[in-house]
């Protein structure tokens, strides 16, 4: 599987969003984290952000909804630039509606669960979509630990699902990075250890190597 490194911008200094993107070139995607302050308890940024970054920045935008109601959104974010929208089995719309949705718009469809949520709640879905993502700390906030109890979960999907990507998102470093690898994961987000890093270019190499090794 091909391994890509996604810097969330939650962790970059929101008074300068485009140089932080500069210093992102060696990523291979960009992940966008959308709360609304109900389904997480924390708020974000939206849709007007992600058009002004798409603006300046030709990385792939890998946009995570945290949010309720993904569906009634998904037009606003594609048109925004979104290259794949991943939302939560856990929100209040319909899987199935919801994937359809995205797919309709011409982008690529991506389900998360939360640590709690079993595997079994994405892959029915996995056919049609492009992306698993795998929580590994509860969603909502920047800088929480790696939790080592997802991990199991990570090589449950990948026995189930060969050839999809599975994301990690959460506490990933140096270190639970190989640890996510090894499970199964092969699309890293990383949004402390990218932007509290003195060089995050570097660091994004690092985290390459280290999920290769
Ligand atoms: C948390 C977000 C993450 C967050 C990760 O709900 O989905 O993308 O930015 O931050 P770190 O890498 O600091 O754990
Ligand atoms: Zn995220």
């Amino acid at each position: 599987m091909d391994i890509k490194i996604s810097p969330s911008v939650l962790a970059a200094d929101f008074a300068n969003l485009e140089g932080e993107l500069k210093k992102c070139e060696a990523a291979d995607l960009i992940h966008l984290d959308v709360m609304d302050g109900h389904f997480v308890p924390n708020i974000s940024i939206g849709i007007p952000v992600i058009a002004a970054l798409k603006k300046v920045c030709s990385i792939p935008f890998d946009v995570h909804l945290m949010i309720s109601h993904p569906a009634r959104y998904i037009k606003e974010f594609v048109k925004a630039g979104a290259d794949i929208i991943t939302f939560h089995a856990e929100c209040d719309d319909g899987i199935d509606e919801t994937i359809d949705e995205i797919l309709a718009c011409g982008c690529r469809a991506g389900v998360a669960i939360k640590p709690n949520t079993p595997a079994e709640a994405v892959l029915p879905y996995i056919d049609r979509l492009s992306m698993v993502l795998v929580m590994t700390v509860e969603p909502g906030f920047g800088g929480q630990s790696f939790m080592e109890s997802t991990v199991p979960k990570i090589a449950q999907i990948r026995k189930a699902a060969p050839d999809i990507d599975i994301q990690v998102d959460g506490g990933i470093n140096f270190e639970t990075i190989k640890t996510a690898a090894a499970a199964g994961a092969n699309v890293f987000v990383a949004g402390s250890a990218v932007f509290n890093s003195e060089n995050p270019q570097e660091t994004i190499e690092i985290l390459r190597k280290n999920a290769q090794a």
